[in-house]
């Protein structure tokens, strides 16, 4: 039996296959709509979502299995002081694979040790979110053509970000990658993801202050929004929080085959205009979310259509 907990526990095979067949499974997805018949994906959510939750419950559906879960904790036996190691082992008497989004970093991982079936970490507090960047990858693949030779920005808050974390180790595995980590001193990246940056000679990365300075330089443009949930006060939030805005006027500065990817929700870190611009893929990254969690769970399921 197999979980996700990081990008890394796929090869870098397995996340070719998985981009392979999410693309598959986008060009004909009447082929795939009863692969699960009969199954159970229990959606376990200890912390807010939108697009992830409905993204792994729009997947199974979609391949013709049913979902179970909550989308808040304190309506599940948690509030009653209930261990996540307990809660997985009752859910694992329903369900067939479980995704679980928890604030505290590693939850998901010591449910993997408790578990009678696959659980996939839907987000661990500041920490990992494999299943974006399982998104990312698929749109820049799609709208690059390649996942090698690139020099990829990061902007916003790298500090909390656990999008970031899991799309840096992820792209570290792919030949000759850059990077330009954009943000205030205060949300610079942990010291553990620049522990993982330096013991690889290969790569070169920089970090800087300004967005300008970096865009005309970029293939790939990873905008996040700042983490308040992740705050320690209320006032270091509200002094940071708009400190990127991405505008038209901004765009200019960029190449014309430059991307801008945001795992969303947006808060004011893009402006609306920004949307028309072909260049904008994130809404394009929310449709490949549902079809790499379609992959993902037919592939942990050991299912072969
Ligand atoms: C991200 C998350 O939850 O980490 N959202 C998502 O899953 N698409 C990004 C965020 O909340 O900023």
């Amino acid at each position: 039996m197999r979980h996700l907990m990081t990008p890394l526990d796929l090869s870098v095979e397995e996340l070719d296959k998985l981009m392979k067949k999410a693309e598959e499974i986008k060009a004909d997805p009447d082929k795939y709509a009863h692969a699960c018949d009969g199954k159970i994906l229990a959606a376990l959510f200890y912390e807010p979502s939108t697009r992830t939750r409905l993204s792994f419950e729009a997947a199974m559906l979609h391949l013709g299995g049913k979902t179970i879960g909550f989308a808040d904790a304190t309506s599940s036996s948690a509030a009653k002081g209930e261990s996540v190691a307990d809660t997985i082992r009752v859910v694992s008497c329903f369900a067939d694979i479980a995704a679980m989004r928890h604030f505290k970093e590693g939850a998901p991982m010591v449910a993997a040790q408790f578990s009678g079936i696959p659980v996939i970490n839907a987000g661990d507090g500041g920490h990992q979110h494999p299943t974006q960047t399982l998104t990312d990858l698929m749109t820049i693949k799609s709208s690059k053509g390649k996942l090698s030779s690139m020099k990829i920005g990061m902007c916003g808050d790298l500090k909390f970000g656990r999008t970031v974390h899991s799309l840096i180790r992820a792209l570290l595995r792919y030949e000759d990658i850059s990077f330009v980590f954009i943000s205030p001193d205060e949300l610079k990246l942990p010291d553990y993801m620049i522990e993982e940056l330096n013991a690889r000679s290969d790569v070169s990365y920089k970090e800087v202050t300004r967005l300008e300075d970096a865009l005309p330089e970029l293939d790939v443009l990873y905008m996040t929004r700042v983490q308040k949930e992740r705050f320690f006060n209320e006032e270091d939030y509200v002094r940071l929080k708009d400190y990127y805005i991405l505008d038209s006027r901004k765009m200019e500065l960029a190449s014309s085959d430059m991307i801008v990817l945001h795992p969303l929700p947006r808060v004011n870190e893009i402006s609306v205009e920004v949307d028309k611009d072909p260049r904008a893929k994130y809404f394009e990254q929310v449709l490949n979310g549902m079809y790499i969690r379609m992959a993902l769970i037919l592939m942990l399921l050991g299912i072969e259509v």
